[in-house]
């Protein structure tokens, strides 16, 4: 992949930009965002670029509309969000283009900012439709994704706009992300640790593959831990098991113990004969749960057992909580995976939207060295993939750069 451009490597003084944020916020009964922290971290960018007198149009999905006007995937209060914290006026547009969007964006002077509708809301975006992806460009001379959080998406807000724009660079969020994820792929501080939970194996089958190949230690908890000790022959009651990944599993387990991959299992668990009973919970005394029981957390020696293995590495990745934590009465695993993540002195990244939400519910968000705000799209830079967004945006810096000689600059000017 080529290497990116990024918004403090151009001149953008005065310019129209557009910028493609990741505004896929949770919004509540009342129309309330319920976690700022996506728009929180795209507003450096805006903010550098309003700073240099630039006009700014932000472009976003939210949720999977069907390709169509849909008011409760709106992003008005994501508008009225951004509009808060940057202490600015907002202007949202009706629809993710068109002419009226289009002369808004005209229209807009120094240091204003239109938010066009949710992208999702026109069928070209999905579908990287070219057209689409035209008019998106005329929303700008400068393109800047800072939307980590869909690089994994070949959209025409992320891909066709960035092949069309002249100059096209990642924003800050995407430059901080892809620097300190990057970290856990090159050359990381051992020991190096990962920690994996969440319901499903099938979500994290090719993150393992390629973390075995550069982590020290592997733990596995939450409801995927499940399906691995079914597929060890251990008993798991009426836990959470995807019996067609049971293969899989104990292919995993061999890949790591040939690797010399340190692979550790809970050693017992918290059960409850029905997840609506919290009251009626129990701790397993060994590793196998009892017929009729669901697991539902990590238990006390797991957690201690695990919390002894992060106290001491120099590198940890957490994705996907211990258990289901939003009941209180079964956080306990994933909280205190939490602090003593945040207590351990070397380089420690969280991510996926659960986890970020057990590291906030613990109160220990700005303890982490790291929280990614990309769910599947930091799965995938983990896994290994190339992204099309980052790959869109390589080319375009590639097209930007001066020619080193006179003889590359004839070359460009010929036709393909
Ligand atoms: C996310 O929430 O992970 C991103 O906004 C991407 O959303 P998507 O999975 O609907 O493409």
């Amino acid at each position: 992949m080529s290497p990116i451009k990024y918004l403090d490597e151009i001149e953008i003084k005065g310019a129209r930009v557009l910028i493609r944020a990741d505004l896929n916020v949770p919004v509540d009964g009342n129309g309330r965002v319920t976690d700022e922290s996506r728009i929180v971290a795209c507003l450096d960018s805006i903010r550098y670029c309003l700073n240099r007198r630039c006009k700014v149009t932000v472009c976003s999905h939210r949720g999977r509309p069907k390709d169509a006007p849909d008011p409760k995937l709106s992003l008005l209060p994501a508008a009225d969000t951004m509009a808060r914290l940057l202490g600015i006026d907002m202007i949202l547009a009706d629809s993710p283009g068109g002419a009226a969007a289009l002369q808004q964006s005209l229209a807009l002077k120094p240091e204003q900012v239109l938010l066009l509708e949710n992208l999702r809301f026109h069928p070209g975006e999905k579908k990287n439709d070219p057209a689409f992806a035209e008019m998106l460009a005329k929303f700008g001379e400068v393109y800047i994704n800072d939307a980590f959080g869909v690089l994994h998406r070949a959209h025409a807000s992320v891909v066709g706009v960035t092949g069309l724009a002249k100059k096209a660079v990642g924003g800050f969020l995407v430059k901080r992300e892809v620097y300190k994820l990057g970290r856990l792929l090159a050359d990381p501080e051992r020991p190096y640790l990962t920690i994996l939970g969440g319901a499903k194996v099938s979500d994290k089958i090719g993150l393992i593959y390629n973390l075995a190949e550069k982590v020290d230690t592997i733990m596995i908890g939450g409801a995927m831990a499940y399906t691995f000790l079914a597929a060890q022959g251990i008993p798991v009651g009426k836990s959470l098991v995807e019996q067609d990944k049971l293969g899989v599993a104990e292919e995993i387990i061999h890949q790591c113990r040939q690797l010399g991959v340190n692979v550790l299992f809970p050693v017992d668990h918290l059960v409850t004969p029905r997840i609506e009973d919290p009251g009626k919970v129990e701790v397993t005394r060994s590793a196998d749960v009892p017929e009729g029981m669901i697991g539902v957390d990590i238990g006390p020696r797991t957690i201690e057992l695990f919390c002894r293995h992060i106290a001491r590495a120099r590198t940890v990745f957490w994705n996907g909580p211990m258990g289901l934590f939003e009941v209180q009465a079964y956080s306990r695993g994933s909280v205190s995976v939490a602090r003593r993540i945040a207590e351990c002195m070397g380089y420690t990244v969280g991510g996926g939207g659960d986890t970020l939400a057990a590291i906030r519910q613990a109160g220990m968000m700005a303890w982490f060295t790291h929280l990614s705000t990309g769910g599947g799209a930091a799965l995938e830079m983990l896994e290994g993939a190339s992204l099309p967004g980052l790959l869109a945006l390589g080319d375009a810096a590639q097209r930007m750069a001066p020619p080193a000689t006179e003889e590359a600059a004839l070359a460009r000017s010929r036709p393909a």
